[in-house]
């Protein structure tokens, strides 16, 4: 199953600023993390069984800085400075994908800037595990 979560919706935490100046997000806005090393958005998501899943992450990079993050899964960095290539505006959105190591139940995923300029813009994450899907009643 694919479960989108939302940079801007609690439980997740935006260290920086919700926005919604620059259009083509999904939901409410986008998470405007601090200009620093180790800003950070963080998700908290829910997988039905442990194993590795896919995590598809949106983002806008606007300037022509490299832009890259820690991505920490319950504690542990699982891939370390892994790159956000610019997308040619703050407007233009690109998915990201890489794979993560889950629980089953709650896990939190953070995303920590390992570069001066703080993270991408984040608009939301996509989580697909090896479930299969719910079908009604059977
Ligand atoms: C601009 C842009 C922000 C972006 C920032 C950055 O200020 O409007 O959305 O986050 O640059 O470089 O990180
Ligand atoms: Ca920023």
């Amino acid at each position: 199953a694919t479960v989108r979560y939302e940079a801007e919706s609690s439980p997740a935490v935006c260290n920086g600023t919700i926005d919604s100046n620059h259009t083509g997000y999904s939901g409410s806005g986008f998470c405007n993390s601090s200009n620093a090393a180790g800003a950070y958005n963080q998700f908290t998501v829910n997988a039905a069984a442990a194993g590795t899943a896919s995590l598809a992450i949106r983002y806008a990079h606007g300037a022509t800085d490299t832009r890259s993050a820690d991505i920490v899964v319950n504690g542990a960095t699982v891939a370390a400075a892994s790159a956000f290539p610019a997308t040619g505006g703050w407007t233009s959105w690109s998915t990201k994908t890489v794979s993560v190591p889950l629980n089953a139940g709650s896990n939190t995923i953070r995303l920590s800037a390992s570069s001066a300029a703080g993270l991408a813009n984040i608009d939301y994450v996509e989580v697909t595990d090896g479930a299969p899907p719910q079908q009604n009643g059977r």
